[in-house]
């Protein structure tokens, strides 16, 4: 895996050229690391699935640098439309009708008809998208684990089959996009992520899918997040032994989300924890309740899915 540096241009200028040639580089965003393919490349995308060890039911999302580049992939109404103008660039991806003269790949879309988008804000990735075109990128950890918001998380556990990693520090935001469906001028939620609940109402009425509900995207049916370790959520204070992560002022704490108790903090630090965790070679890890308002429901929903581990199924 050939090492670039984010911060200089040309290094970037060579990660879009790889992009180009169908070829996968993991690159920074605001929310998490992603491992991008060119959108358009069915190398580009094939080589996500196999790096990531990604069943091929699920879908990628693609990112686009705003408006008139998603409406030249899918058909976009005028609650998306507004959702775009308030919420991009940033942390929020749209399911929409997928155009049918789209220039993506067939395996983007795992045969869905909607097509998953999203513009960063990230200025490195946006650079990206303006050389090469939409890009798809899934979070870059391998299928099931704990999502890389730091260059050392991608470094500990390198993926085989990536032809380079753009590195440029630590993740603003921590947590995924808000991942949202619009149905009949409403809007329901797939996957809490960094634009809350309270946000998305303000904009049209807003619903969030049961956990585990059919209709829920694929991704949110696998099991994911979960760390070496196994996960005990809500406990106000560690067992002896146990790798505390503590949220708000404690008196012991292995992995501290936030002294203060910012739920905003605690998201951009969640997966650093759960990786510390795994780097200590801690085997039980204890969680301190996290409130589950705003930010705190994308938190607990990681968390959760985390916990559950290995029991959840993974879909073939
Ligand atoms: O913040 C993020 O969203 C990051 C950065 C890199 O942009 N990406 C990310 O991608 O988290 P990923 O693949 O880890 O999660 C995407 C989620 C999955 O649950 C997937 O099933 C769902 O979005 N999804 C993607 N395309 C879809 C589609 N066409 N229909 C339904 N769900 C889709
Ligand atoms: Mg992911």
């Amino acid at each position: 895996m050939e090492q670039l540096d984010g911060h200089n241009s040309e290094a970037c200028l060579r990660a879009a050229d790889l992009l180009c040639w169908g070829k996968n580089v993991i690159i920074p965003s605001e929310t998490v690391y992603g491992l991008a393919g060119l959108a358009r490349s069915d190398e580009g995308v094939a080589g996500i699935f196999r790096a990531k060890k990604r069943p091929p039911d699920n879908p990628l999302i693609v990112h686009v640098l705003g408006k008139n580049m998603a409406g030249d992939l899918a058909h976009i109404g005028g609650l998306a439309e507004r959702l775009m103008d308030k919420f991009w660039p940033g942390p929020l991806t749209i399911l929409l009708p997928k155009r049918d003269d789209a220039p993506l790949s067939q395996l983007v879309t795992a045969g869905l008809p909607q097509v998953a988008l999203r513009a960063p804000s990230h200025t490195i990735f946006r650079e990206l998208i303006a050389m090469a075109g939409p890009i798809a990128a899934p979070s870059a950890n391998p299928s099931g684990a704990p999502s890389p918001t730091r260059p050392e998380h991608i470094l500990a556990n390198p993926p085989s089959h990536v032809d380079a990693f753009l590195a440029a520090g630590i993740c603003a935001c921590g947590l995924e996009s808000t991942v949202v469906e619009i149905k009949e001028e409403s809007i329901i939620i797939h996957r809490p992520g960094m634009v809350t609940k309270e946000e998305l109402s303000a904009m049209a009425p807003t619903s969030a899918l049961a956990p585990g509900a059919a209709s829920a995207s694929p991704g949110q049916r696998h099991r994911h997040y979960a760390p070496k370790a196994s996960l005990i959520l809500n406990q106000e204070a560690a067992d002896q032994g146990d790798f505390y992560i503590a949220f708000g002022p404690t008196s012991h704490a292995d992995f501290q989300l936030s002294a203060t108790g910012d739920l905003a903090e605690a998201a951009q630090r969640l997966f650093h924890g759960l990786m510390e965790a795994d780097r200590v070679g801690a085997s039980k890890v204890s969680v301190a309740p996290i409130p589950e308002e705003g930010l705190g429901i994308a938190i607990n929903e990681r968390l959760r899915r985390a916990a559950e581990g290995g029991k959840i199924d993974v879909e073939p």
